[in-house]
């Protein structure tokens, strides 16, 4: 049974406070989590508690710490750690409101994660397995290989700009390509005359005057590298549109320029044109203009993947909602945008019976923690992105898929890679 809850405040990737919980079991095991933070976060995400006193910028984590040590630590004891949803519901209801917002999603995604750790130690399984049973594969990874966005000071608006492997192969060698294709599309930034410093996510972040540019440089590092773009590695990006929408003119201020929703429309469809490696785009619109997103979808969902993110927010309602309107065809999936390990397994199997693919994603401030490797393989989850193959916060992911990967052998090799005949199930 659970002796002991336990929270700290510990450091994430950015440098900013964040939540660390230990859960301790009668029998001596200790179940560890570290919480991950966005930066372009959803407007309905689960509140993330901050003190916002004036330490450390108001991003302090103490109340946070305080609400596992003294409220959430007396309500979980003498629990069994192997019942999550039981364990999660007891906080949900203990916080009380729709948004976590009274114990913070933080204090409780940190318990929630633990727990399931310290069951797995328990029952002698990897986390994965404890999670996910038999009949697991490893999933097709995208690498955020140029910053933009809120996640790094330049002039490009679409925040992220991935490359993923798209052949039938194991994961080891995937990620070698994509390794290859990274290294060599720094030598492609520095030709061109740009600086390699890094955004938050281990990719690339050079002062470009256009996302065009950045599409561009990623299409010849595949080339250079010696890849097919397309069949061998191809592009996906996420815009994260709601951070260049502006509520008032239900107008996009792009790079410089307005675009009215059909314009952004023509823009995107000009770069599918351009760049037709592009199998897969992330939040195209704002979040607050659902009936574009939802136009969007209509037009080209039958051609590429359409993500969402930010309209979402992990929330089974707001997929549901989703997917009754027809947007997108795939949900992104972060445990901290809704708070507990089952309700994010809820939201995975609402999507997927849906036919909606599913992919599990980091978050810009992220710990040293692998969980999120190991959730997506327990999900059976074919996508994740986790950042660049760089910084240690992001490369332990896909170190931790590569342990994984040796444990399940040929078994774990996913069959169907997007965007060829993919079965979700
Ligand atoms: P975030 O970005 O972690 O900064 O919210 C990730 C995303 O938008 O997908
Ligand atoms: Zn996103």
């Amino acid at each position: 049974y659970i002796d002991k809850v336990k929270a700290r405040e510990i450091f994430d990737s950015r440098g900013n406070p964040t939540v660390e919980v230990d859960v301790i079991l009668n029998n001596g095991i200790l179940g560890r989590a570290e919480v991950p933070s966005g930066a372009s976060t959803g407007e309905k995400e689960a509140v993330e508690l901050r003190d916002n006193e004036t330490r450390l910028n108001g991003k302090g984590v103490h109340q946070a710490v305080l609400n596992v040590n003294d409220k959430i630590n007396p309500a979980l004891h003498g629990m069994t750690p192997f019942n999550q949803a039981h364990i999660d519901k007891t906080m949900i209801k203990l916080d009380g409101t729709p948004n976590k917002e009274k114990l913070g999603a933080n204090a409780i995604l940190g318990v929630s994660m633990a727990v399931a750790r310290a069951a797995a130690i328990a029952t002698n399984q990897p986390l994965y397995r404890y999670l996910g049973g038999t009949d697991l594969e490893l999933p097709q990874t995208f690498h955020n290989v140029i910053n933009g966005g809120e996640h790094a000071d330049n002039g490009i608006d679409i925040q992220e700009f991935m490359i993923t492997p798209v052949e039938r192969i194991n994961f080891r060698d995937g990620f070698e390509k994509i390794v290859n294709t990274y290294h060599t599309l720094k030598k492609v930034i520095e030709k061109r005359g740009y600086t390699t410093g890094l955004g938050d996510e281990g990719g690339f972040a050079p002062d470009l005057k256009s996302s065009e540019d950045a599409l561009s440089m990623l299409h010849d590092a595949i080339v250079t590298a010696g890849y097919t773009p397309g069949k061998e590695i191809a592009i996906a990006f996420d815009a994260a549109a709601s951070y260049f929408y502006n509520k008032d003119t239900k107008k996009y201020n792009f790079e410089g320029k307005t675009y009215t929703p059909d314009e952004l429309g023509q823009y995107y469809a000009h770069l599918l044109q351009e760049f037709p490696e592009i199998i897969s785009i992330e939040d195209p619109y704002s979040e607050d203009d659902w009936d574009n997103f939802i136009t969007f979808t209509k037009k080209y969902g039958k051609q590429i993947q359409i993500v969402a993110d930010d309209p979402v927010c992990t929330n089974p309602r707001l997929i549901k909602k989703a997917i009754k309107e027809g947007m997108a065809n795939s949900i992104l999936i972060k445990l901290n945008q809704i708070g507990t390990v089952t309700e994010t397994l809820e939201a995975i199997r609402l999507a997927r019976k849906n036919g909606y693919t599913t992919m599990i994603s980091h978050r810009s401030g992220e710990t040293g923690d692998t969980f999120v490797a190991d959730f997506t393989v327990a999900t059976n989850s074919a996508e994740l992105k986790s950042g660049a193959p760089a910084r240690s916060e992001r490369v332990e992911k896909y170190n931790q898929l590569l342990r994984i990967e040796e444990e399940l052998g040929e078994d774990g090799t996913r069959i169907a890679h997007f965007p060829n005949d993919v079965d979700f199930d």
